[in-house]
């Protein structure tokens, strides 16, 4: 097989998004468009990746830094589709191969269809291959024309007749391109259409009239091809993405209550019997064992669940670690490098930071533990804080295995309790404890005997 250059075409201008923002790093899903092209591009190890930049270029570059390898072209003015392509020759005019065409803004393909049209342009031998769907709404998009079957030309919207925008074949925009004729053909296209650009998709009239093979094939699914143009679009093509994620995690044996409202991210997993329950987000590299559940409202960031954790409702939980049969909410907050062992309970109102919790511990109400390391079997009571930052730095607590906690505690880091040792109720925690004491700090109680109808009286002098 011959080598595989890859084209995204990115420089047009988005207009109808009406952001500030390049269009293509608008995210469909949970991650920018032109990840869904890249992902889908890369899987075919092309030899050279190019991205025709133009509108918004620094803000775009940017957008595509995590991407070693990329070479970038710029196309200033944009005067088509034609013109773009044309842009990359300084890249790939001395290269052999094809090239494969894409959109910034084409972003479902899948990619068995670009493996397919790459076939199909090795098989026929064709000097172009255009992917074409066949849809009840052609509005918009380029038609195919044919001619005694084979594809003589592709017209625009604008510059179709009556009788061709009746054409319910599409040109999806994606193509395969031999390197040999392509450059020359672009130099010579011509801007006479009611846009006043150069189409590249004029490349298939010139190449029949020089008898050069111009292919097709029809895509399967024609979401696969949708195009990006506006707000409405991109939610449209999130909803697409999202709806085949939950029926095939319903195939692998989730139970998802209602998939209109659950919103997974295609790099997430999820174990069998895992019940999702409605309005719940799993977001970028998450996992999720089996036989978990996942009550409504709950968003679970780039975080490892094992199984047979239940997550109570209105729980974030964000880059944490979670063993199994643990428990933790409702309104339970995980922020980042949090481990939470086997059998963990954490309940409402409770904030963790950089915190590690042996195996069985519980934390069940309003507290906060931040830059903690927690043995196993502690208790922490409810209203106990690690005061873990003085005004500079973060400083580090440490709990030991078999520790109570008494309710409203402060423990003032940097501080260390050792094992099995008791808080009382209301300390401030400023020196380490030792393993088996008790710590204590409140001063001893005094009562103030009639003190409240000695006030009573007061006030009515
Ligand atoms: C194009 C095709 C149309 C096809 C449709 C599929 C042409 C002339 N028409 O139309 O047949 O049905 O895609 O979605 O090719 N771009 C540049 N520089 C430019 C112009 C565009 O980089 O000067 C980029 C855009 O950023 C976009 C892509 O090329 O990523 C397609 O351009 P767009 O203007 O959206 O073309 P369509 O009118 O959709
Ligand atoms: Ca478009």
């Amino acid at each position: 097989m011959s080598d595989i250059h890859v084209v995204i075409l990115a420089a047009g201008k988005g207009t109808r998004m009406k952001s500030v923002r390049p269009k293509v790093l608008h995210n469909v899903a949970g991650k920018p468009m032109v990840d869904h092209v890249m992902a889908a591009a890369q899987s075919l190890a092309p030899r050279t990746t190019t991205v025709v930049v133009g509108h918004m270029k620094e803000l775009l570059k940017q957008g595509l830094e995590r991407y070693p390898g990329l070479s970038f072209v710029i196309q200033e003015p944009q005067l088509g589709t034609g013109h773009a392509l044309l842009q990359a020759a300084p890249v790939l005019e001395r290269e052999n191969g094809v090239v494969l065409l894409l959109s910034g803004d084409v972003p479902l393909l899948k990619s068995h269809t670009l493996a397919a049209l790459v076939h199909k342009h090795a098989d026929s031998k064709a000097a172009a291959t255009v992917l074409t769907a066949m849809v009840d709404q052609p509005y918009g998009y380029g038609r195919i024309v044919r001619v005694k079957g084979r594809i003589s030309r592709i017209v625009e919207e604008r510059d179709a007749s009556p009788a061709q925008r009746k054409i319910r074949e599409i040109n999806s925009g994606v193509y395969v391109f031999s390197l040999a004729p392509l450059f020359d053909s672009l130099r010579g296209l011509a801007a006479g259409n009611a846009q006043g650009e150069y189409y590249l998709t004029d490349l298939v009239s010139t190449y029949r009239r020089r008898r050069l093979g111009v292919e097709t094939i029809v895509v399967d699914d024609p979401n696969e091809i949708r195009g990006i143009n506006s707000r409405s679009e991109l939610a449209e093509a999130s909803r697409i993405v999202r709806q085949k994620k939950n029926e095939e995690l319903m195939a692998a044996g989730v139970t998802i209550e209602d998939p209109q409202t659950t919103y997974v991210d295609d790099d997430v997993v999820v174990g069998a019997d895992t019940v999702i329950h409605p309005g719940v987000h799993l977001e970028g590299k998450t996992q999720i064992g089996q036989a978990c559940e996942i009550h409504a409202g709950v968003r679970i960031i780039n975080s490892v669940l094992a199984d047979r954790v239940t997550v109570q409702n209105f729980c974030v939980i964000n880059g944490s670690r979670l063993a199994s049969g643990v428990t933790i909410g409702p309104f339970a907050h995980l922020r980042p490098e949090s481990e939470l062992r086997d059998s963990v309970h954490i309940g409402n109102f409770v904030e963790l930071k950089k915190v590690v919790l042996g195996k069985g511990t519980k934390a069940g109400h309003h507290t906060y533990l931040g830059d903690a390391v927690i043995g196993e079997n502690v208790n922490i009571g409810a209203g106990t804080i690690t005061c873990n930052y003085d005004g500079v730095r973060k400083h580090q607590t440490t709990i030991e295995d078999g520790v109570f906690v008494g309710s409203d505690s402060h423990l003032v880091a940097p501080v260390t309790i050792g094992k099995g040792a008791y808080i009382g109720s209301g300390t401030t925690v400023r020196e380490n404890v030792p393993a088996g004491s008790l710590a204590i700090s409140a001063g001893k109680q005094r009562n103030i005997e009639g003190w409240v109808e000695r006030k009573k009286q007061d006030a009515k002098k």
